[in-house]
């Protein structure tokens, strides 16, 4: 099936980067040659999504603002016969973008939920802007490939194995079957928030790629008491899986965790354009 739409969270404080995202948002900082949003972006682009919606906090609008066209700026370019330049800004002309606000941070699965009524396919992508992967197939294109070969309506979501003492901060995925002629793909019994190391049912850490079904927006809302008061996405995950397959896939290739300042130096050294 094709997945059209993706949803980009990228709402939270950025509290580990604190003076600078006072004033830049993190997902902004460049790794390579551009910011880490616009990696997300091309990852989506590749994978053949379309439509994407940008989940955003007040102040974050440069986020979006640096999809958008700016027909000024393109007739000097085109003045100035930089065409090579003009290329580069008319390559999101393909892909239509939207923004959200989530006005207050309560949690992940919350920052999706604003985007529920811009859904309007069976499965959206969502990508969470920490994660980067570094593999000839990206970390969406993966998940979309062994969607396809599962053939029903699922919950896909992208895995890493972790060492075992991390497990603490990951959620953790109790693995029921490998897939037929594909290990890397697991059908799931269950998942665990940030279990201890001896708690952990695996050493598969969900990482920041997922592809959910529509019917995950009527379980979010329900499901903010369990997670703190926050509204987790893994938690409405744990609340589906009696009646829908919820599967990982192993992901190719190296993670790259933005999401601290330490990941991000790891990332920009281990990035290649
Ligand atoms: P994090 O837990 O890393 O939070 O969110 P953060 O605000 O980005 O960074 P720190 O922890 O304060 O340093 C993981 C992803 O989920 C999004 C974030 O933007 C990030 O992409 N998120 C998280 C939201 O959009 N809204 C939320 O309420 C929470």
């Amino acid at each position: 099936m094709q997945i059209t739409q993706a949803i980009l969270p990228v709402a939270g404080l950025g509290t580990r980067f604190l003076p600078w995202t006072k004033a830049v948002p993190k997902e902004l900082l460049p790794i390579g040659n551009q910011p880490i949003i616009a990696h997300l972006v091309d990852e989506c682009i590749d994978a053949g999504i379309t439509d994407i919606c940008f989940v955003i906090s007040k102040g974050k609008e440069m986020i979006p603002q640096y999809f958008f066209e700016n027909p000024a700026l393109e007739e000097e370019l085109e003045k100035r016969g930089k065409k090579h330049l003009l290329e580069d800004l008319q390559r999101y002309k393909e892909v239509d973008f939207h923004t959200v606000y989530q006005d207050e941070q309560h949690g992940d699965g919350h920052a999706i939920l604003q985007a529920a009524d811009w859904v309007k396919s069976d499965t959206v992508a969502i990508l969470f802007g920490d994660d980067l992967f570094t593999s000839d197939d990206s970390g969406l294109t993966q998940l979309i490939k062994a969607y396809d070969l599962i053939g029903e309506e699922v919950a896909m979501l992208a895995l890493e194995n972790i060492p075992k003492e991390n497990t603490s901060r990951y959620g953790i995925v109790d693995v029921e079957h490998e897939h037929d002629g594909e290990p890397r793909l697991k059908k799931l019994k269950g998942l665990v928030e940030k279990p201890q190391p001896e708690d952990a049912p695996s050493t598969l850490g969900i990482v920041g790629r997922y592809l959910i079904p529509q019917s995950t927006f009527d379980v979010l809302p329900k499901v903010g008491a369990s997670g703190g008061g926050e509204i987790r996405l893994i938690d409405a995950l744990i609340e589906q899986m009696p009646d829908l397959p919820v599967y990982g896939y192993e992901c190719k290739g190296t993670r790259l965790d933005t999401g601290t300042p330490e990941g991000y130096q790891d990332a920009v050294k281990a990035w290649k354009n």
